[in-house]
């Protein structure tokens, strides 16, 4: 099963949901792997300073669209999930990243930004789907504050467009920025409510993936 993590816009959580997510997957006894297709790799330094005793996460760096597709028939057969932590650009890894993955979240901040960003992604989007008919794609709310009002009119924004939004979202937390230098996970560090919400986000997709 892979899992895309992908979006037009820098920082808005693609590597720290790729991240968690794994990291949960892995405590539930999932075999994970994160494909890091940023020229950043912050998904592969991330992996370079995890400790050994906590559960293995394979990381590895694929920058191009013909390695991803190369490799991905390979990595589906080693590991339960395959997360692919995408790369912000316009370019063919994007509309590969959206056309491999067999669930697809697009991070979204509710800010104005963002949301004009998105209309770019639904561009992209509508070409990929040309091309596979059954793209799951999913806008997960990120740094979402419910009693921001701007917060709640972005989110009722986005339920006007053709690509729904997961009812799980990740609150701004400084967990995820301390978890992140550890090379944890927020299921694995002090915050009880961000290890509550990923859980929950990770149970989500896990029932969009057996539908
Ligand atoms: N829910 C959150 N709470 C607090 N900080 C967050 C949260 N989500 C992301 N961040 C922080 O925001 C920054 C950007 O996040 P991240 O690196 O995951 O974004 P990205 O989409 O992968 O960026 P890029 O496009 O550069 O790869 C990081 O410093 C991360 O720790
Ligand atoms: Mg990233």
């Amino acid at each position: 099963m892979i899992i895309s993590v992908t979006s037009l816009k820098g920082g808005v959580g693609k590597s720290t949901i790729s991240q968690n997510l794994a990291v949960c997957f892995a405590h539930m006894g999932y075999k994970v792997a994160i494909v890091d297709t940023d020229t950043n790799a912050s998904s592969v330094h991330w992996s370079g300073i995890r400790e050994e005793d906590l559960p293995h996460i394979t990381v590895m760096g694929i920058a191009t669209s013909d390695a991803l597709r190369k490799n991905i028939k390979q990595l589906e057969k080693d590991y339960d999930l395959v997360i692919i932590d995408g790369t912000p650009s316009l370019s063919k890894l994007v509309s590969t990243i959206i056309i491999l993955g067999d669930v697809v979240l697009i991070p979204i901040r509710p800010s104005g930004l963002d949301i004009w960003a998105t209309e770019k992604f639904i561009e992209k989007y509508d070409q990929a789907k040309a091309l596979k008919e059954d793209v799951k794609a999913f806008f997960i709310l990120n740094e979402y504050n419910p009693r921001v009002s701007l917060n709640q009119s972005i989110k009722e924004a986005l339920a006007e467009l053709e690509i729904d939004t997961l009812k799980s979202t990740l609150r701004h937390r400084i967990a995820y920025e301390e978890a992140v230098v550890m090379g944890m996970g927020v299921y694995e560090y002090k915050d009880a409510k961000a290890k509550k919400e990923v859980t929950a986000l990770a149970n989500e997709i896990l029932k969009i993936i057996s539908k």
